[in-house]
């Protein structure tokens, strides 16, 4: 099963490189196992090749770096051609839940920062609702987390926060801890329940990524690779 999923994985990730990436892009790299194939996949077609690359995390820096891409530290100016992300869960409308491994902020900040966002998800991440399969996390200051608790409680999740080595809370690259929220039932209204979420006083980030991804490709154990494209608006 799990070579199957990689199989999947791989097979999105090459596609997105071969049909999405171009020498000199401006690239910001997500974060997860199939981000990593998506890098992987750039260092192995384009040796040696210049690009301007910000990571979503200190693992895919540090990924990239050893591949021999090189990565900046993010300016205020800055602006992408393309950025390749995994998810967690991919709705029909191609919003997503994101930050399974933890670097959704810095995932969300860049996905708004780029031209394009193109996701890489096996099939097994395609839900008819977010929250339906997989838990919502959120990224909230650690002082706060009380607070953020009881909060989320009325709105009707199940709290539970991340935990990390030595059984303490995981921290992001960011010093902040997660908490992962199972909803009652999946959500009906991703984009309200977001606003609302944010609105919570030491809330720094959610998982669900609204409007965000402008093309899916979900890739299969046998090599195909479906894509799907958000309709444009109007
Ligand atoms: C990282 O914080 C996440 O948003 C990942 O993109 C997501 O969890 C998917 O990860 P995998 O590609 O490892 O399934």
């Amino acid at each position: 099963m799990a070579n199957d999923l990689d199989a999947a994985k791989a097979a999105a990730a090459e596609q997105a490189v071969r049909d999405r990436v171009r020498k000199g892009q401006r690239l910001a790299l997500g974060t997860g196992s199939t981000a990593s194939f998506a890098v992987r996949a750039i260092a192995h077609r384009f040796p040696g090749a210049r690009f301007d690359c910000v990571a979503s995390s200190r693992e895919t820096e540090e990924l990239a770096r050893s591949l021999g891409i090189p990565v900046r530290p993010l300016r205020g100016d800055d602006r992408f051609d393309l950025m390749l992300d995994g998810a967690d869960e991919v709705s029909p409308a191609l919003d997503l839940t994101k930050g399974g491994g933890g670097a959704l902020f810095r995932e969300k900040l860049l996905a708004r920062l780029s031209d394009e966002l193109v996701i890489l998800v096996d099939e097994t991440k395609l839900v008819r609702a977010l929250g339906e399969r997989h838990r919502i996390p959120i990224e909230v200051v650690p002082f706060a987390r009380p607070v953020v608790e009881a909060a989320v409680a009325r709105r009707g999740y199940r709290p539970s926060v991340r935990p990390g080595p030595g059984g303490r809370p995981y921290r992001t690259d960011n010093g902040n801890e997660v908490l992962d929220l199972a909803p009652k039932v999946p959500l009906t209204d991703p984009g309200a329940e977001e606003r609302a979420l944010r609105e919570i006083s030491g809330v720094v980030e959610t998982g669900l990524f609204i409007g965000l991804a402008q093309r899916v490709l979900v890739g299969h154990a046998d090599g195909r690779v479906e894509e799907r494209l958000r309709p444009a608006p109007g």
